[in-house]
């Protein structure tokens, strides 16, 4: 199995040594649960140790939030930027014109840019703020089954954000995210323990354990070695 090595210390360990090249997961948990910390970091640790150009697109922060998120840590994001090795790229949706015109229109820009800096990461953060355009949840649901399928034939890794609730059971906020994804990770925040949960991962032999971690200022750090108890997750 080739496999893309995440860049998220301690997060490899868990799956046979990283994602399954050119899978979908899914990374899910409430807010402020460190999920765009993992996604940045995936994206920015890609395309400087690995050499992997990466697309963040963000489809409800500003582009100033998501480089906000990943200098805090020290990096040199604009040099990446400068050498077209990572682009982050914010959705244009406006409430205004058809949604789903919109979509296959944003679609074909991402396609384009993929094709062009020739990334091999891509983000999605987040599928559930398509909610705010759309009110009809069966909509949404075809709409996402739709938009994953057409980021499926690009050719990255990618990883899709998902809001939940954060409950430990809550992997998507519109049940379809999880069945389309090749994987699911799930992140967790219960004061002051922050952990991680490998829910599933295709063709892996991943751990079935809750690991937690820590954001210091060097990024986030999983310590694969330990482990917390599910109960413990509220
Ligand atoms: N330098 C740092 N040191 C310690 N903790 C930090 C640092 N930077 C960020 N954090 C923690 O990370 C959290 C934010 O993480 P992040 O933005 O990745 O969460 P998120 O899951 O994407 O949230 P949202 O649902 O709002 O998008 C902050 O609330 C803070 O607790
Ligand atoms: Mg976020």
């Amino acid at each position: 199995m080739d496999r893309t090595n995440s860049g998220v210390s301690g997060l490899d360990e868990l799956i046979e040594g990283g994602f399954p090249r050119d899978s979908t997961v899914l990374i899910s948990g409430g807010s402020g649960t460190c999920k765009t910390i993992l996604a940045s970091t995936f994206i920015y640790i890609g395309a400087k140790d690995f050499n992997e150009p990466g697309l963040y697109v963000s489809i409800e922060e500003n582009v100033k939030n998501i480089e906000w998120n990943i200098e805090n840590f020290g990096w040199d994001l604009k040099r990446l930027q400068d050498k077209n090795m990572v682009k982050i790229y914010k959705l244009n949706l406006n409430s205004e014109e058809n949604i789903e015109m919109q979509i296959k229109a944003e679609l074909k820009a991402i396609s384009k840019i993929v094709q062009q800096m020739n990334v091999k990461r891509l983000v999605v953060d987040s599928t559930t703020a398509f909610a705010v355009w759309i009110q009809e949840t069966g909509k949404i649901r075809s709409l996402l089954y739709e938009f994953t399928d057409e980021l499926k034939k690009l050719g990255c890794t990618t990883l899709l954000i998902a809001e939940t609730r954060g409950r430990r059971n809550d992997f998507s906020a519109f049940g379809v995210e999880e069945f389309v994804a090749d994987g699911v990770i799930a992140l967790y925040f219960s004061p002051p323990n922050r952990s991680v949960f490998v829910r599933k991962m295709r063709a892996t032999n991943h751990s079935k354990n809750v690991h937690p971690f820590e954001i210091t200022s060097k990024g986030i750090q999983i310590n694969p070695r330990d482990k917390i108890m599910w109960e413990a997750i509220k």
